[in-house]
């Protein structure tokens, strides 16, 4: 584990592989952290240099109490100005979508393409905004077991659920290993996000959507409509891949985004 302290706060990352492709930085959902790659980053890093960082409050990053999308974006800045990186794919799952499409209003000359996989532009409902408040307060007052019961259900397609595969307790005992400070801050920063449709219809960097056919959180029709709204989109739909889908259909998430960077280094 590496980690840079340049916006005042240690943020934690990994720097796998190398060689002359354009380099990939990932960004995890919440509340995970940058393991959650692991079934990516070998394959992906034959070609290039893959960097998966913690978010600020997660894994073995430091926990801030501003926990807005765009703070993130700086962190993650931090890292790729720390490994030299220069113009890179951004990508990011879900809340890592979040922070990719923060990374690109705020660094939009050093985006070589984004890979939002199971996210949204737009910024919460009012009713999703109530709701990540009365969550900020479970949480104080019961910690990461209220993350799991609002949100567990909702990790992987409801056919996982009901089989016996091994990822849906690893999901669950990824979920209660997060720290509730870094959560609340988190739950708090993605409440207050800005829309960031305006920024996917204007800025035209080579984009690979990846979408669940069964994310029940975000559903692939909101991400089948903002593939429309994006001028150099690609979408890949995982069948049967709930809103973790790359660590629900691993293979088939890698080779995705294994073919869009090959076709970016070429
Ligand atoms: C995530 O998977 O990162 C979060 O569930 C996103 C969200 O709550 O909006």
């Amino acid at each position: 584990m590496k980690h840079v302290d340049t916006t005042g706060l240690r943020i934690a990352y990994d720097v796998h592989g190398g060689g002359g492709g354009v380099p990939l930085v990932l960004i995890h959902a919440f509340p995970f952290d940058r393991s959650m790659w692991d079934p990516q980053v070998g394959v992906l890093a034959g070609t290039r240099r893959v960097v998966a960082v913690d978010l600020r409050g997660f894994g073995g990053s430091a926990t801030a109490s501003d926990g807005a999308m765009e703070r993130m974006a700086e962190d993650v800045r931090a890292v790729v100005e720390a490994e030299f990186l220069g113009p890179s794919v951004i990508g990011g799952l879900s809340m890592g979508g979040y922070v990719a499409m923060a990374y690109l209003r705020k660094y939009p000359m050093d985006v070589a393409g984004l890979v939002l996989a199971n996210t949204r532009p737009g910024s919460d409902t009012d009713a999703a905004r109530k709701g990540r408040l009365a969550l900020i307060d479970a949480v104080r007052e019961h910690g990461m077991q209220a993350v799991v019961d609002a949100m567990f259900g909702k990790m992987l397609s409801p056919a996982a659920y009901a089989s016996d595969d091994p990822l849906v307790e690893d999901v669950r005992e990824r979920m209660l290993g997060a720290r509730p400070d870094g959560v609340i801050a988190a739950l708090a920063g993605m409440a207050v996000r800005g829309d960031s449709t305006d920024l996917l219809t204007a800025v035209a960097v080579p984009t690979l959507l990846i979408a669940g056919t069964e994310d029940t959180l975000i559903p692939h029709d909101d991400m089948a409509r903002m593939a429309s709204l994006i001028e150099r989109a690609r979408l890949v739909s995982l069948e049967g891949a709930g809103h973790l889908s790359n660590l629900e259909a691993p293979g088939a998430f890698t080779s995705a985004v294994a073919d869009f960077l090959a076709g970016l280094d070429a």
